[in-house]
């Protein structure tokens, strides 16, 4: 059987092999094959080469904050981000490279992993919350909705305290990242996080301004002391130490406040198109 730490390390140490272009990304978004004796697994990998210049973002440090974000996720225990690692030595060079997440049925991920969802104005699924309204692309008055979800309210604090600028409904996805694991809901890509000045910008606002569970914070407390050990070294490697200050700043926050966040002004605080 093999486990997230043999996956980790098909993924550090395996030969890469690009199979494909995502053509839906923004960036230049591979997938590809990691394999380690004889282990294969399906992975994206995003060459720093191919990332768009972002004015709001110091070049080539996108894949950078993925792999943050994965390192903070593991160290949270949440299991949001699937497994992620940089790679020096990628076919189109260095880059960030993170396990493929397969819908648990097979065929074609849904966007927003059946959690996030566009519906008509007034049907709304019994037990979701209503984000926004807003027209489609023909005019129809619909309303952008999420479920009230344990794992989608973790997402949302975890966006909070990673500083996430794009948590669109196409980036979360459900399904399982190794064949014998349990599918699970994943939150994917993370190049535009960590930013100094805050950008929080989310789908994922039923909660806004609610108590966090007790559970949530008490991850939280740990974090916030991993933040000044190791996983604050790692994080070194790949963040400024203004941006690892924020951080810790952001998480010290959600633990003060005990509440989901609030949008925030002068700064958009939905991705639009929401998917
Ligand atoms: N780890 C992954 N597993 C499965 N699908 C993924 C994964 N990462 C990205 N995708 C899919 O590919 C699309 C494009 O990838 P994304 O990371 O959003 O690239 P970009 O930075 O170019 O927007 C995503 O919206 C998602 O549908
Ligand atoms: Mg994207």
């Amino acid at each position: 059987m093999v486990t997230t730490d043999d996956l980790l390390e098909v993924l550090r140490r395996g030969s890469l092999t690009v199979e494909g272009r995502l053509v839906d990304a923004s960036n230049a978004t591979l997938l590809a094959l990691a394999e380690l004796d004889g282990v294969e697994i399906a992975c994206v990998y995003k060459p720093t080469a191919g990332e768009r210049p972002l004015w709001d973002f110091p070049d080539s440090t996108l894949g950078l904050r993925e792999v943050a974000a994965y390192e903070m996720s593991a160290a949270l225990g949440w299991g949001i981000v699937p497994p992620t690692v940089w790679r020096d030595d990628g076919p189109f060079g260095r880059g960030m490279a993170q396990a493929w997440v397969t819908p648990p049925g097979g065929g074609d991920m849904v966007p927003g992993g059946g959690l996030v969802d566009v519906v008509p104005r007034g049907h709304v699924p019994e037990g979701w919350l209503e984000v926004l309204d807003a027209h489609g692309q023909g005019g129809e008055p619909v309303t952008l909705v999420h479920a009230d979800d344990a794992d989608l309210r973790r997402m949302c604090v975890f966006d909070s305290v990673v500083n996430n600028a794009d948590r669109k409904g196409g980036h979360v996805l459900h399904g399982r990242v190794l064949p014998d694991v349990e599918p699970a809901t994943y939150g994917v890509d993370h190049g535009v996080t960590f930013s100094e000045d805050e950008k929080l910008r989310t789908v994922l606002w039923g909660w806004a301004g609610l108590p966090v569970e007790d559970e949530t914070l008490a991850d939280l407390e740990r974090l916030s002391d991993d933040l000044t050990g190791e996983l604050g070294d790692r994080l070194s490697t790949l963040l400024t130490r203004r941006e690892l200050a924020r951080t810790r700043q952001r998480v010290s926050r959600r633990i003060r406040e005990a509440a989901y966040p609030l949008p925030g002004d002068g700064w958009p605080s939905l991705p639009w198109p929401a998917f």
